[in-house]
C-alpha cells in the first residue's frame, strides 16, 4: 500500500532509518567487545526483532511476562526477564521454563529471592537469576557495595536457583544533555555493576554476566572493561526526548504518525489534524527538555521536519498544529484540509503502544503491515 491509501492516524516505521540505528548500536557495542541483547518493549514486534537479531544481537531483553511469552511462541529462546520478579508472576515464568524457554529473571531484594527459591524447590525447577544493581539512584537494585548484595545472593539457593549475573539500568542518562555527562554516566553505570559482580565472585559466587544500559549510556560508553553484555531499546525507533539528549538527530527516527489535516483556526494559526493524544500518547517528555516538542514535531510526508511546527496541543482525537515562533497565519493554505503530514513522537515506546500494529515502509514508500502485542 502507498502512504495516501491508509487510513489515519496509523504508525509508521521508517524500515531504512530504523536498519540504520539497528547497526549503529550494534556495530558500536561489538566494536567495544560486548554482546548486544535489545530491550524489546520499545516495538514489541517480531519482524523489528528479528532485524536486529539478523544484525548481531544476541537474545532479547522484555518488561512483561507477556512479551517473553509471545516472542517465545514466535521462535526466541533466550529472554532476558528485565523487571523484578513478583512472587505472582512465578507461575508464568515456570510455565516458560517447562516449554524450554531459556528464560533469565530478576530480583533486588532478599524476599522475592527467596520466593523463587522456594518455588523452584517445590516445582522441581531451576530459575537463572540476576541481580538488579542501581547504579544511578533512578529506580530499583542494590547498590554495588551494599551487604544486600550477598544477602540476596546468599537466598538464592541452588538447585532451584542459578546465580547468572547483575543487571543494571541508568535510567537518568534520560535527563542529561551533553556528551561529558553522558560519558561520565556510562562509565558510572558500567563500573558500578562490574563491582558488583566482583564483590560477588570474591565472595564465592559465580556471577558470568554482567549486563548494562540504556540508549544514551550505551551509545556514549568509552570502554566497556568488565562487561558481558549491553542492552538498549528505543535506539531502535529513536524519539524526541532521545534528540533533545543528544544521541540522534531528528531525520535518525524511524517511528512516525501518518495524520490529515480535518480543518482550521485560521486567525490563530492553527491546523487541526486527526492524530490527538489517542495516537500520540499523554507522553509530554520534551516539556522539561531544552527544547519542548509538544506533543511531536510535525514532518512533511516524506518526514522531513517542518521546522517550528509542533503538534502544540492534543485532546483525544483533535491535535493542533501551530507555529512555536509566531502564529502562521497562512497555515490553511501550507496545510489544506487532507493534507498528511507525519509526526514524529516525543517517546517513541508511548506512542508505539497506542497502535495494534505498525505500517513498515520500505525505500520506495510502499508499507507492509507489521503486528504489534499489547497488554501484560
Ligand atoms: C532494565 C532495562 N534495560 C534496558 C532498557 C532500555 O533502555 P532504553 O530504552 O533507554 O534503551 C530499559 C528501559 O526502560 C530497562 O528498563
Amino acid at each position: 500500500m502507498k502512504l495516501t491509501e491508509l487510513m489515519t492516524p496509523v504508525a509508521l516505521i521508517d524500515v531504512p532509518r530504523m536498519q540504520h540505528n539497528i547497526e549503529r548500536m550494534q556495530t558500536y557495542v561489538s566494536k567495544h567487545g560486548a554482546s548486544f541483547r535489545p530491550h524489546v518493549k520499545t516495538s514489541k514486534c517480531v519482524d523489528a526483532t528479528r532485524a536486529q537479531l539478523k544484525a548481531g544481537a544476541q537474545g532479547i531483553t522484555v518488561s512483561t511476562l507477556k512479551e517473553a511469552e509471545q516472542f517465545f511462541a514466535a521462535g526466541f529462546r533466550d529472554i532476558l526477564y528485565a523487571v523484578g520478579l513478583a512472587p505472582n508472576k512465578l507461575v508464568g515464568a515456570a510455565a516458560l521454563l517447562r516449554q524450554g524457554c531459556d528464560l533469565k529473571v530478576l530480583t533486588d531484594s532478599v524476599q522475592s529471592a527467596q520466593a523463587i527459591a522456594a518455588y523452584g524447590t517445590q516445582h522441581g525447577l531451576s530459575f537463572k537469576v540476576l541481580i538488579e544493581i542501581d547504579t544511578d539512584d533512578h529506580r530499583s537494585g542494590i547498590k554495588p557495595a551494599s551487604a544486600q548484595l550477598l544477602e540476596v545472593a546468599r537466598a538464592l539457593t541452588a538447585p532451584a536457583c542459578e546465580l547468572v549475573g547483575v543487571l543494571t539500568h541508568a535510567g537518568s542518562s534520560y535527563d542529561l544533555n551533553t556528551p561529558e555527562a553522558l560519558i561520565a554516566l556510562a562509565e558510572q553505570e558500567r563500573s558500578g555493576c562490574v563491582r558488583a559482580a566482583e564483590r560477588l565472585r570474591q565472595a564465592g559466587f559465580t556471577c558470568p554476566s554482567v549486563s548494562i544500559g540504556s540508549t544514551p549510556t550505551a551509545l556514549c560508553a568509552q570502554n566497556l572493561d568488565g562487561v558481558t553484555e549491553v542492552r538498549a531499546g528505543v535506539y531502535i525507533f529513536f524519539d524526541l526526548v532521545m534528540h533533545n539528549v543528544g544521541v540522534c538527530a531528528l531525520n535518525e527516527i524511524a517511528l512516525s504518525v501518518l495524520t490529515t489535516v480535518i480543518g482550521h483556526q485560521e486567525e490563530k494559526g492553527w491546523a487541526i489534524v486527526d492524530a490527538g493524544w489517542m495516537a500520540m500518547s499523554r507522553d509530554r517528555g520534551t516539556q522539561k527538555q531544552t527544547q519542548d516538542f509538544g506533543y511531536g514535531q510535525v514532518c512533511d510526508l516524506n518526514a522531513v521536519a517542518l521546522e517550528g511546527y509542533t503538534i502544540s496541543g492534543a485532546n483525544q482525537e483533535h491535535g493542533i498544529v501551530s507555529r512555536a515562533a509566531e502564529p502562521d497565519l497562512a497555515i490553511a493554505k501550507r496545510f489544506p484540509i487532507g493534507t498528511q503530514l507525519r509526526i514524529l513522537p516525543n517517546h517513541a515506546c508511548a506512542t508505539g503502544a497506542q497502535f495494534p500494529e505498525y505500517h513498515a515502509l520500505d525505500h520506495e514508500g510502499n508499507s507492509t503491515t507489521w503486528s504489534r502485542f499489547y497488554g501484560w
